[in-house]
């Protein structure tokens, strides 16, 4: 996979360096810029502590009042038999499930296990990140209970799917072994306002998908898995508002700063949490997993730009404000993104022939593309 890079919508360069995943991986990354906030912005997101402190902590739930996983999952409390059967059940309803479902619902869970990698990625945004581990800043309370609330999401899902039976969890396991070693690369440089715009575009991208699998979990008649997919999403929509909330502030209060934040983060186009996931034998596994994912309606690129017209009107962007040219020109290039994006996908969705792939996360199953 190469990635492109891109001003202003404008193809600039396709730069293949070779990631360190393993010598079969296809995987490349692109130049890395770091640090790209100017210093004197750390001012802006002291200044915001108070407000995140009255606007995004409440976004947090209680831990008391907090869903767990093993309510969702068989009574492992339960006599052997009676546990045994809650199993036995949990087996026929997964039994239903379609293998593309089984590969989309897998490579959603392996994405939600680099949970690791997610939270060193949020402690390295300049002005916001957790100093001492335990910091009182209440970008850093977000950010701890934020990974504390996530760390369910694989868990549960990757539990459930043990217990199914129905795939391979040696693999899985080797795949999100390879995945945290690899880390990521979401072109954010360490800058807290394209860090957020990310993260409100990611948590909305997660509710989205894991709406959908809710809905054809129920589709094909597993109604808790339904459920706990419903559950993750209500998570997830927490999150986006939290995420949402913070970038209206910036834009409230760094108009042009915030606009060239959304405007660059567009441009490099927004890359999947999990873009470098490897099996240690399908060199191009990211793609793949995305097209069962778009195939069978787990997340498709319409609702990416979906996701887009939902952010530019959430954020009114089309009416703000105060920009300089520069924010100007960002502000027409993300207002008018959305239908160039599915007029591109039209047309790749005209040229694109089907062909069956074997994942090894169900046994080397084919699976049709
Ligand atoms: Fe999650
Ligand atoms: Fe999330």
């Amino acid at each position: 996979m190469v990635i492109s890079i891109c001003t202003q919508g404008l193809p600039l360069a396709r730069i293949p360096i070779q990631c360190y995943l393993n010598s079969s991986s296809k995987i490349t990354l692109r130049s890395q810029k770091t640090h790209s906030m100017p210093p004197e912005k750390i001012e802006v997101f002291k200044s915001l502590e108070k407000w995140a402190l009255q606007s995004v902590l409440p976004l947090i739930k209680p831990v008391e009042e907090s869903w767990r996983p093993h309510d969702l999952l068989p009574d492992s409390t339960l006599s052997s038999d009676e546990f045994i059967d809650q199993v036995k059940a949990l087996r026929d309803r997964t039994n239903e499930l379609s293998d593309d479902y089984l590969v989309a619902l897998a490579g959603s869970m392996i994405t939600e296990e680099a949970l690791p990698t997610y939270q060193t990625w949020i402690n390295k945004l300049d002005g916001v990140r957790d100093e001492s581990g335990s910091s009182l800043s209440p970008w850093a309370i977000w950010s701890r209970s934020w990974t504390a609330e996530e760390n369910r999401h694989g868990y549960l899902l990757k539990t459930y799917l043990y217990l199914s039976g129905r795939v391979d969890m040696h693999m899985i396991e080797k795949t999100i072994h390879y995945l945290i070693g690899a880390g990521m690369d979401w072109a954010t440089e360490n800058n807290p306002y394209m860090g957020f715009v990310y993260t409100s575009f990611q948590e909305r991208a997660t509710f989205v998908s894991h709406c959908n699998l809710a809905r054809l979990a129920k589709e094909r008649g597993d109604l808790i898995l339904a459920r706990i997919c419903g559950t993750i999403a209500a998570d997830e929509k927490r999150h986006e508002n939290a995420y949402v909330r913070i970038v209206e502030k910036l834009l409230e209060v760094d108009p042009t700063e915030t606009m060239m934040a959304i405007s660059n983060m567009m441009c490099n186009k927004i890359t999947m949490p999990a873009h470098l996931m490897h099996d240690g034998q399908d060199p191009y596994l990211f793609d793949h997993f995305s097209v069962v994912a778009q195939r069978i309606g787990m997340y498709t690129t319409n609702e990416y730009a979906d996701i887009l017209e939902f952010l530019v009107g959430r954020w009114k962007l089309e009416k703000l404000d105060g920009l300089t040219s520069e924010g100007q020109r960002a502000q027409e290039f993300v207002c008018e993104l959305a239908p160039r994006i599915r007029r591109i996908q039209a047309r790749v969705d005209e040229r694109t022939s089907k062909i069956n792939h074997k994942f090894t996360w169900i046994f080397n199953k084919e699976v049709s593309l």
